[in-house]
């Protein structure tokens, strides 16, 4: 583990928190239509990060827990935490948690006196709940104990689920709300784990003295509740139901038939104080719960974990599209043989699989006018999954991109992928609530000598998991970004300002000069001036925009 010292006066640590001040700089743009001109004003706020360091005893309760990707997340956290090792045909591995950006991907510091770059684990740079700590419950329709479900979901190789089986066993997961109008019909074969009460909720109710009843016993701080269960057809949203806080609590209570059981997980986690996120693609997040969340002051995040297929999209389309290569053609096709496979099998669950698959080279393409115009073409993008349960687990991804070149020429690129599905859930399932747990200890003060300002939290909806997330829910207003690199940038460059350090920017301008020694000079003596915070904001803007 690496231990980081930032040397500024914009940064204050104390036993309780760590404090920083941030220059967080953007530019505002304003054009006229008629003449094509663009003013662009460029725009400074100054920020106070106060970050809490002690990393809360914290609770993961999944719903779905018994399924591919619940078995194996709680292996692997198992196999870690013993730090196991078992054998392949390849050899020995050892427990790890690749597939994790907190855990297995680095961020770059600075730069050390001879310009060579430092890179430290991204969980050291500010404090983050150590995967291992997790304490593990949740429901599932399934009956099955965890060793067994692991074995059904033919995920670990047979000497891991040896080592593991003796710690998952007593492992069972809660009985679980179940309304088979939402997933597919072939899903009841499992369902012998279920809640007998009919009432919504007492469902509700039951689910909330689930989460109470695991914070008691664990004595934990806090609990972050994640949707991992099946794919859940989309929710109709109708008014006098979904649209407010207050009528969905109404609806629940007259027991309204088009309310999912995820909508009354996450209601139930809301009323709790427990972060709700969504790793399925269903519409769980109405307008009413969106307000109901707010209104307790609760973050949510999804929808949808990106793990394969589209992680890969939303880095190959940035690439051409911002290369100046203009994608026209996105078939992708996979199989798998998994329970989610089976579920997907059902049009309506597809359907939903399809929509949150289908948006997520829209923000690259709505970039580049030169290749697309306003608005006025967009690729020809086709989903297709085929369940097969021979390969189980081993899903394949095939796809076919054909972009346009220069004179006419067309470029035509074919991926085949294949891996094991959960193995690439599970890392993101941690990564998500290791990141929504740090923000819960984060709030910060926007500095602005117009108005008193107190230190408030990051809005209810934490896009910041964008990177983690197949179709990102985003704060009202804001722009929706699918594209990887920018969604993990935000999150490397987040973390940075938590600790007063600056965007990392890539210029590497010191290497840039013909003259080197100059510029050596000050990298020796780093300018530790302190900031006059309310003197440096920006004056207001045009009358249009204050100051942001
Ligand atoms: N790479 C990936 O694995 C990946 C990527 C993106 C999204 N997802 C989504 O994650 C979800 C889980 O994937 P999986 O492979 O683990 O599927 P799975 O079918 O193996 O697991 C889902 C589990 O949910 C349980 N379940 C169904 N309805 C429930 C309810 N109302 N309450 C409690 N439990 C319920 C099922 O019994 C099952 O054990 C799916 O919706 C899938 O689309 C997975």
């Amino acid at each position: 583990m690496a231990t980081i010292n930032v040397q500024s006066p914009n940064i204050r640590y104390t036993e309780e928190s760590i404090e920083a001040d941030y220059e967080y700089e953007n530019a505002r743009c304003v054009k006229d239509d008629k003449t094509n001109n663009i003013k662009v004003y460029p725009m400074k706020s100054v920020i106070t990060f106060r970050t809490m360091r002690k990393v809360p005893r914290t609770g993961l309760m999944l719903v779905g827990w018994g399924g591919n990707n619940g078995t194996t997340v709680t292996g692997a956290i198992i196999a870690n935490r013993h730090q196991m090792q078992f054998r392949n045909k390849e050899g020995t591995v050892k427990a790890n948690y690749f597939g994790s950006i907190t855990q297995s991907s680095t961020v770059m510091l600075g730069n050390d006196p001879n310009g060579k770059e430092v890179y430290v684990p991204m969980k050291d740079v500010v404090p983050m709940v150590n995967p291992n700590d997790f304490v593990l419950d949740g429901w599932d329709i399934s009956g099955l104990n965890l060793a067994d479900a692991m074995e059904r979901a033919k995920v670990f190789d047979i000497n891991l689920q040896e080592q593991l089986r003796p710690h998952m066993e007593s492992l069972k997961p809660r009985k679980a709300v179940y309304n088979p109008d939402f997933i597919a019909a072939n899903q009841s074969e499992r369902a012998d784990n279920v809640v007998s009460i009919q009432d919504k909720w007492a469902q509700v109710e039951q689910i909330r003295a689930d989460i109470r009843d695991f914070k008691k016993k664990n004595q934990l701080d806090t609990i972050i509740v994640l949707w991992t269960a099946n794919t859940e057809r989309f929710s109709e949203v109708i008014p006098g139901i979904h649209d407010t806080a207050d009528n969905l609590i109404a609806a629940i209570k007259r027991n309204e038939s088009e309310l999912a059981p995820s909508a009354l997980y996450a209601v139930a986690s809301i009323l709790e104080k427990s972060t709700y996120i969504n790793g399925s693609p269903q519409n769980t997040f109405v307008p009413g719960l969106i307000e109901l969340a707010e209104r307790n002051q609760v973050f949510i995040s999804g929808d949808d974990f990106k793990s394969g297929q589209t992680k890969f999209k939303s880095v190959l389309v940035d690439f051409l599209v911002s290369a100046g290569i203009k994608p026209c053609s996105i078939v992708s096709y996979n199989h798998l043989g998994n329970n989610d496979g089976y579920n997907l099998m059902a049009p309506k669950q597809f359907r939903s699989k399809e929509i949150s698959k289908s948006n997520v080279v829209d923000d690259m393409v709505n970039s580049n006018q030169i290749l697309y115009g306003q608005g006025k073409s967009h690729p020809d993008h086709t989903v297709v999954i085929k369940y097969v349960p021979y390969v189980g687990d081993s899903k394949r991804a095939m796809d076919e991109y054909i972009s346009e070149l220069m004179m006419g020429g067309r470029n035509t690129i074919v991926v085949h992928n294949t891996c094991e599905d959960s193995l690439l859930a599970s890392p993101i399932i941690l990564d998500l609530a290791i990141l929504a747990e740090l923000c819960q200890r984060v709030t910060f003060r926007v500095h602005n000598s117009n108005v008193e300002t107190n230190f408030q939290p990051f809005n209810t909806i934490l896009s910041l998991l964008a990177y983690l997330c197949k179709a990102p829910l985003v704060e009202r207003g804001a722009n929706v970004v699918n594209a990887l690199f920018k969604q993990r940038s935000c999150i490397e460059n987040i973390l940075r300002a938590f600790i007063a350090l600056p965007p990392n920017n890539n210029l590497d301008l010191y290497f840039k000069c013909s003259d080197r020694n100059e510029w050596y000079e000050e990298l020796k003596q780093p300018i530790l001036k302190s900031k006059n915070l309310e003197q440096s904001i920006a004056p207001p803007f045009n009358g249009v925009m204050s100051g942001h």
